[in-house]
C-alpha cells in the first residue's frame, strides 16, 4: 500500500512536472511569490534570494546589460566577461584591418596589456530594482488623459532624478503590463570594458545566415571581454591606470555537461514581446506587417547578396548590414509560420471569448472592459493603411538605403547652428567626420544605387498616392531609373567623401545651405516631412489611443486571471526565464536531437561555402579526437537546446544549471519556435545555447589561450 501510494505519487509528480509549461520571463524579485517552487520542483537546488538579492551577493550581480542589447554575464574575479560572438560582432569589426583581420582570424590577448579598448561600450549591473507605481501615479487620478500623461512623467522624471546619486549609475523608471504598473531600475555603469577574445567568424558565425533561426546548429557563438574600474572598484573612463573590476559575484563553470530533462534558467535582458496583443492586432502582424516588411527586404537583400558575391571587398562591407537585415527578414516569416502553425487567431479569439464571459459576470466588470474589444476593431481597421505607409517608410527611407542613413545624420538646422556654443560645434563637427569615415568604410556605390532604385519604385508601386509628395511621384513617372541615378543620386556631395568632409570641415549657415539645396538630402528631407505630418503623426495619435485600450485590456486580464502567476512582456529590463533541456518534434516523422556536436561541424565543411568553411585547425582537432577535458567520451559537444522563453536581448545570456552553474551561452531560438514573441508554444519553441565545454575546448585547444582558464572556476563533480 505504501508502495503504491508513492508510486502514485511519483506519477502524479511527473504529471504536474511534465504539464508545466515554460512560458514566460519572470520579475527576479518576484520569483518568491511566483516561481521559486516550481523552479525547485523542476530541480533547482537554490533559493529566489540566491537568484537575486539586494542584501547579499547573488547572482543578478554576475550578470550585466551588454552594450546596448545584449546581455554578458562574469566568469572570474578579474572582470572578465562572456557574451556572443555576435554582440561583440561591431567591437571585433572595428579593431580589425586588412593587416590584422580578427573578423576572419579570431583574437586573443595574449595579456592583459594586449586588450583592446572599446570607446563607447559600457555594462550595465542592476543596482535594485523596484515597483514605483504608487509615486508614478501619485496626484494622477482625476487628470484628463493628456495632463495625467504629463503629470505621470514629472513624477518619473523626479523619481529617476533622486536615484541617480551620482555619474556611476543610471537610473530608468519602466512601464511593466502595459502601463499598469512602474518599476525603477537602478544600474552602475562600467565604462572600460575591453576585448579579449573572439573566435574567427569561420567558428562564431558557422553556419551565417543560412543556419541562423535553425536547428540543427553548430555556431561557436562566443566573445570575451573584460570590465575595468578605477583603483576603488568604481565605473571610470578609459585609463591605462584602471584595473580589472572585482564582480561581487561570478559563475563558476561546470564541465559535466547536460542531459535531457536538466533543469536551465537563463537570466537576461530579454528586449520586446507581445503575448497580451488582441487578435486584431495579430491578425495585422500576419496579413501586413510582416509580409510587407518581408518583400521589401527580400529585393534588398537578393542586390545585396548578388553584389556581394561578385566583389569579396563588397562582401567585406556588407557583412554586417547584410546580417542585421537578413535577422529579423528571416524571424518575421518564421513567426508568420508558427502562428499560423499554432492557429493563433483561434486562439486569440477563443480566449476573446473566454474574456467577454468573465466581464459579463457583473454590471461593473461590463461597464469597465465591454468597450475594449470593439475599440481594438475599429482602432486595428484605421491603423492598417498608416501601419503599411509606416512600415514602408521606416525600411526605404530611414533605413534602406545607405546614402539617406548619412543624409538623415548630416544637420540641416541653420538656426540650431548659430545658437549652438563654439564648443558645441566643435564637437558636432567631430561628429559628423566619424559617421562620414564610418559610413564610407562600408559604402560601395554601385550596389548602393541599385537598392536606391528599387526600393523607391517600391515605394512609389506600393504605397497608395495620398502617401507620397506629388513631387516624388512625378520625379519618379519622368525618370526611367538610369536618368533617376542621375539627376539625383549622382549629383549629390554626400557620394563624395573628400567634398563632403571638406564641407564639415568649414561648416557654417552657408555650407548647410548647401547641404539643403542637395538634391537627395533635398528629396530625403521632402520625403521625412510628408512622412512626419501625414504618417506618422496619425499612426502615433492611433496606436496611442489602442495604448490606452492595451492598458485597460490588461488590466482585465491580470483581473481575470487573478492569483495565478502572470509574466509582464519583456522591456529589456533583467528577468528569469527557466525550463528544461529537450529537444523536439518539427514535424511529422521528424525527432530533433537536444544536442549536436563537432562532427556536424565536419559534415557541414565546405571550403567553397563561405559560411561553412572550417579552420583547418578545428579539423585536425577532429580528427585527432583531441578534445582534451571538455569532451563527452569520443564526442565534442557544440550547441543544445532548452524549452525556456526567450527573445532578442537574451543573446549572450547565461545558461545556469540546478547548482548555479555556467553550462551554456544563450544565443538564438529554433525556427519552428520563433513566433514566441507573439505566442509560446512549449511543444516547438525553444533557445538554442553555445555548450560552455565548447567554448572551453575553443579557448584552450584551438587558440591556446588557455591561461584565461586559469582565472575561472571549473567545476567537474
Ligand atoms: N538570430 C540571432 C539573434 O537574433 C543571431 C543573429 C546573428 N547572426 C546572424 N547570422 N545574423 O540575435
Ligand atoms: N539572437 C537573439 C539575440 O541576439 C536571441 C533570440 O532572439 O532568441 O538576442
Amino acid at each position: 500500500m505504501g508502495k503504491f501510494r508513492l508510486l502514485l505519487l511519483g506519477v502524479l509528480l511527473h504529471v504536474f512536472v511534465g504539464a508545466m509549461a515554460n512560458e514566460g520571463m519572470w520579475i527576479p524579485t518576484l520569483l518568491k511569490k511566483y516561481n521559486i517552487e516550481e523552479m525547485q520542483q523542476m530541480g533547482f537546488r537554490l533559493s529566489a534570494d540566491d537568484v537575486y538579492s539586494i542584501n547579499h551577493n547573488s547572482m543578478k550581480d554576475a550578470v550585466v546589460l551588454f552594450g546596448r542589447g545584449c546581455t554578458g554575464e562574469l566568469v572570474s574575479n578579474q572582470g572578465l566577461l562572456l557574451t556572443n560572438h555576435h554582440c561583440g560582432y561591431s567591437q571585433i569589426q572595428s579593431h580589425s584591418s586588412l593587416e590584422n583581420d580578427y573578423l576572419t582570424d579570431g583574437f586573443w590577448a595574449k595579456s592583459k596589456d594586449e586588450e583592446l579598448s572599446n570607446p563607447g561600450l559600457e555594462v550595465r549591473f542592476l543596482d535594485r530594482m523596484e515597483d514605483v507605481s504608487a509615486q508614478v501615479f501619485a496626484g494622477t487620478d482625476s487628470l484628463k488623459e493628456a495632463e495625467k500623461q504629463s503629470a505621470m512623467a514629472e513624477n518619473i522624471q523626479l523619481i529617476e532624478k533622486e536615484a541617480k546619486i551620482d555619474d556611476r549609475f543610471d537610473a530608468v523608471v519602466k512601464p511593466i503590463f502595459k502601463g499598469n504598473q512602474y518599476f525603477l531600475y537602478v544600474y552602475k555603469v562600467y565604462r572600460d570594458v575591453r576585448l579579449v577574445g573572439a573566435p574567427p567568424s569561420a567558428i562564431g558565425k558557422f553556419g551565417g545566415d543560412t543556419d541562423n533561426w535553425m536547428w540543427p546548429r553548430h555556431t561557436g557563438d562566443f566573445s570575451i571581454f573584460r570590465v575595468y574600474a578605477d583603483k576603488n572598484n568604481e565605473p571610470a573612463d578609459y585609463s591605462p591606470d584602471n584595473v580589472p573590476y572585482t564582480p561581487k559575484k561570478f559563475f563558476p563553470i561546470s564541465l559535466k555537461g547536460v542531459q535531457p530533462e536538466d533543469f536551465v534558467l537563463i537570466f537576461g535582458f530579454p528586449g520586446t514581446t507581445n503575448e497580451y496583443l488582441p487578435s486584431d492586432a495579430v491578425e495585422l502582424l500576419m496579413q501586413q506587417s510582416n509580409p510587407d516588411r518581408i518583400k521589401i527586404r527580400s529585393r534588398k537583400l537578393d542586390i545585396l547578396r548578388s553584389q556581394m558575391e561578385a566583389d569579396p571587398k563588397v562582401r567585406i562591407q556588407y557583412a554586417s548590414k547584410y546580417a542585421s537585415t537578413s535577422n529579423s527578414w528571416k524571424r518575421w516569416q518564421g513567426e508568420i509560420r508558427g502562428l499560423k502553425r499554432m492557429n493563433a487567431l483561434d486562439m486569440k479569439h477563443r480566449f476573446e471569448r473566454d474574456f467577454e464571459n468573465w466581464y459579463q459576470q457583473s454590471e461593473a466588470l461590463t461597464h469597465r472592459y465591454a468597450g475594449v474589444l470593439p475599440a481594438f476593431e475599429k482602432l486595428y481597421t484605421e491603423l492598417r493603411p498608416y501601419d503599411r505607409a509606416y512600415n514602408y517608410y521606416s525600411e526605404i527611407v530611414f533605413r534602406g538605403t545607405d546614402i539617406w542613413t548619412l543624409a538623415n545624420q548630416l544637420p540641416r538646422n541653420k538656426g540650431a547652428w548659430s545658437a549652438a556654443s563654439a564648443e558645441a560645434q566643435q564637437k558636432l563637427k567631430q561628429k559628423l567626420r566619424t559617421a562620414i569615415k564610418n559610413h564610407f568604410k562600408n559604402y560601395h556605390q554601385a550596389t548602393d544605387e541599385q537598392v536606391f532604385v528599387a526600393l523607391m519604385r517600391m515605394l512609389k508601386a506600393d504605397l497608395d498616392a495620398s502617401f507620397l509628395p506629388e513631387s516624388f511621384r512625378t520625379l519618379l513617372e519622368k525618370y526611367p531609373d538610369e536618368k533617376l541615378l542621375k539627376k539625383v543620386y549622382r549629383k549629390s556631395l554626400l557620394t563624395d567623401q573628400s567634398k563632403l568632409t571638406a564641407l564639415i570641415d568649414q561648416l557654417d549657415g552657408k555650407q548647410i545651405e548647401r547641404l539643403q539645396k542637395d538634391p537627395l538630402v533635398a528629396l530625403y528631407d521632402q520625403l521625412r516631412g510628408y512622412f512626419l505630418s501625414n504618417i506618422e503623426r496619425p499612426y502615433r495619435e492611433i496606436n496611442l489611443e489602442i495604448g490606452k485600450q492595451q492598458k485597460t485590456y490588461m488590466a482585465g486580464i491580470m483581473a481575470m486571471k487573478e492569483g495565478q502567476a502572470l509574466y509582464p512582456d519583456a522591456n529589456l529590463t533583467l528577468r528569469v526565464a527557466y525550463g528544461k533541456v529537450e529537444g523536439y518534434k518539427p514535424a511529422d516523422g521528424v525527432v530533433y536531437k537536444h544536442y549536436t556536436t563537432l562532427k556536424g561541424i565536419i559534415e557541414k565543411d565546405n571550403p567553397e561555402i563561405y559560411d561553412y568553411d572550417v579552420p583547418q585547425h578545428l579539423r585536425d582537432l577532429y580528427d585527432a579526437k583531441d578534445f582534451g577535458r571538455y569532451g563527452d567520451d569520443d564526442r565534442m559537444p557544440v550547441a543544445f537546446t532548452a524549452s525556456v522563453h526567450t527573445t532578442g536581448g537574451n543573446s549572450g545570456s547565461p545558461a545556469i544549471n540546478a547548482n548555479g552553474e555556467l553550462i551554456g551561452i544563450n544565443f538564438d531560438r529554433c525556427w519552428e519556435g520563433t513566433m514566441s514573441d507573439i505566442m509560446f508554444d512549449p511543444d516547438q519553441c525553444r533557445n538554442i545555447m553555445v555548450d560552455i565545454r565548447y567554448v572551453l575546448f575553443l579557448i584552450d585547444k584551438f587558440a591556446g589561450a588557455g591561461y584565461l582558464l586559469d582565472e575561472m572556476k571549473l567545476v567537474t563533480e
